[in-house]
């Protein structure tokens, strides 16, 4: 990835202490009762938190979430502006403010997600068919890059795991293959040899099964903006942010470990596991700690990203140094 410095904030991401402060606990007394009610006939963020705190709320269409999940965290979230501001999605550009400038050139809609490979039952769906079909949850994960900075956001998803199961995944079904659309028309990055296009990542199938892993089509009570990876992309939020790719068209099972682009790119960098982890450093630099977007002060960086009572065990036994 190419990475000026990790941890220089941008004078326009510096909140000042006491705006931050007032916003975070209005934030956290707004989504605790959220959490509590559990479920919620319109998104939280359309209806509960007032939009200045998060910056506007998306232009893009609102999206219902029947609830809000347990597994989300009471932390504050980014705010909007900054999220959509800040973005990696190389099919628009390198610059982390390229894709909300490029990515309307994107069309997401009609928009189908092949599932082949090793399933009982292969099948394409569209997004109304998916949006029909599974239950959409709002989920608050804390998203960490690993270039040091880390986010708070709402995602509106369904659970990978239940969408899987509709394809019924074989026996040699081990891991799962993820692929971006490959457009160069409507993703003019590709056009560029950055990447060996189109962007692919991958899991381990115990990995895309587990509860915390989200298919997400929305944030902050809206289906999901152009540049954050619109119609459709994956988000798992205890491993570093490449794992969670965007505009998905391909879902494949398998039995071989996929390749994954950044992997394929610069191997000793960024492994195929890419678990947050503090105490294994990428090559150049420390994963000690972070900085939240939008904060001054930096903070530890959990291991797993704090989900470590929910996915530890998905590693038990394993060397991370040399499964990083
Ligand atoms: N998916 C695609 N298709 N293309 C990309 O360039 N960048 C990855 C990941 N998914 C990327 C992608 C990287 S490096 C990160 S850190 C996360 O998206 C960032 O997600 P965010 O933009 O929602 O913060």
């Amino acid at each position: 990835m190419s990475i000026p410095h990790p941890d220089t904030p941008l004078p326009s991401e510096i909140t000042p202490e006491t705006t931050y402060l007032n916003r975070r606990q209005f934030i956290q007394a707004t989504l605790s009762t959220a959490i509590i009610a559990n479920t919620l006939s319109t998104a939280t963020w359309a209806k509960g938190i007032d939009p200045h705190s998060v910056g506007s709320l998306p232009t893009t269409q609102p999206l219902s979430p029947t609830s809000t999940s347990l597994l989300s965290t009471d932390e504050a979230p980014t705010p909007l502006e900054k999220v959509v501001n800040f973005s990696n999605f190389y099919e628009f550009g390198t610059d982390k403010t390229d894709p909300v400038n490029y990515a309307h050139s994107l069309k997401v809609d009609p928009w189908q997600v092949n599932v082949v490979g090793a399933v009982a039952k292969p099948g394409v769906l569209g997004i109304e068919d998916i949006l029909r079909l599974f239950p959409l949850e709002e989920r608050i994960y804390r998203l960490r890059c690993v270039e040091g900075w880390s986010m708070v956001i709402p995602w509106l998803g369904i659970s990978l795991a239940q969408f899987l199961k509709r394809f019924q995944p074989t026996s040699q079904a081990k891991f799962v293959q993820f692929l971006t659309l490959l457009d160069p028309q409507q993703m003019p990055g590709q056009r560029r040899p950055i990447l060996n296009w189109p962007y692919q990542e991958g899991l381990r199938i115990d990995e895309a099964m587990h509860p915390l892993t989200l298919l997400s089509l929305g944030l902050y009570g809206r289906t999901l903006p152009k540049e954050n990876g619109a119609p459709l992309r994956l988000v798992v939020p205890w491993k570093y942010g490449f794992k969670s790719i965007k505009s998905i068209v391909t879902i494949r099972l398998m039995e071989k470990q996929p390749l994954t682009s950044w992997e394929e790119v610069a191997s000793s960098e960024y492994g195929f596991y890419a678990n947050v982890n503090p105490e294994v450093p990428h090559p150049r630099w420390s994963q000690a700690r972070e900085r939240r977007i939008g904060e001054f002060a930096k903070r530890d960086t959990l291991l797993f990203n704090g989900y470590a009572e929910q996915v530890a065990s998905l590693y038990h036994g394993m060397d991370l140094r040399k499964y990083y």
